[in-house]
């Protein structure tokens, strides 16, 4: 089985959805490790309880950005994992680590990329008054939420809603596109060519 590692930083909504994919054999993979820049992470216990090993890694704690990615990157290659998995992770890699791992981190966003990037996307795109936004899956590059698109589905704003129903509607395609861009990704069956992503 292919092993994945995912990186948190609250909630993680978007990895119970992946683990539960992966209990009901829609994704075929394991977790290996799941990783947080944050202790108090709800992600940490939804972990846990899905029996899946957890590492809490506070960069204040290093000396820099770069020891934080060395011990990262150790625990990676201890664990085995393939690709890894952003899911709410709240940090930015740096080029050291992402030179290390090109084309195997990827990142999901919700907003139609490249419109409104930034960690506070499905409200700008609701107060900037767009009529569809969407969600973006992607590689990770050296510059935020910028690097070549595996998937994107549109999710239009119906007149009236709020943003916490947008909200919800968003979160419910993230939830079910991960997975299937993730086994994707590790059926090696995506080809990049600088932005351009193809199947096969
Ligand atoms: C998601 O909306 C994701 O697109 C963004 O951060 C949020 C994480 O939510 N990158 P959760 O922790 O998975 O619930």
């Amino acid at each position: 089985m292919k092993k994945i590692a995912v990186f948190v930083s609250g909630s993680g909504t978007n990895l119970q959805a992946i683990i539960d994919n992966i209990r009901n054999g829609r994704l075929k993979a394991e977790i290996a490790l799941v990783v947080s820049d944050q202790k108090k992470a709800f992600a940490l216990k939804r972990a846990s309880k899905a029996g899946i090993k957890t590492l809490v890694l506070e960069p204040g704690s290093f000396a820099n950005r770069r020891e934080f990615e060395a011990e990262l990157v150790r625990h990676l290659k201890k664990e085995k994992a393939e690709i890894i998995v952003l899911a709410g992770f709240m940090r930015i890699l740096t080029p050291f680590f992402i030179r290390k791992y090109r084309n195997k981190v990827i990142n999901i966003h919700p907003a139609l990329l490249p419109a409104f990037p930034g960690g506070c996307a499905i409200d700008d795109a609701f107060r900037y008054g767009v009529k569809t936004t969407g969600v973006t899956v992607h590689f990770v590059d050296e510059e935020v939420d910028h690097g070549p698109i595996i998937c994107q589905e549109a999710v239009e704003i119906r007149e009236g809603e709020t943003l916490k129903e947008l909200e919800e509607r968003i979160h419910k395609v993230e939830h079910r596109i991960y997975s299937q861009a993730i086994a994707g990704v590790l059926s090696g069956r995506f080809s990049v060519k600088g932005r351009i992503v193809k199947k096969g």
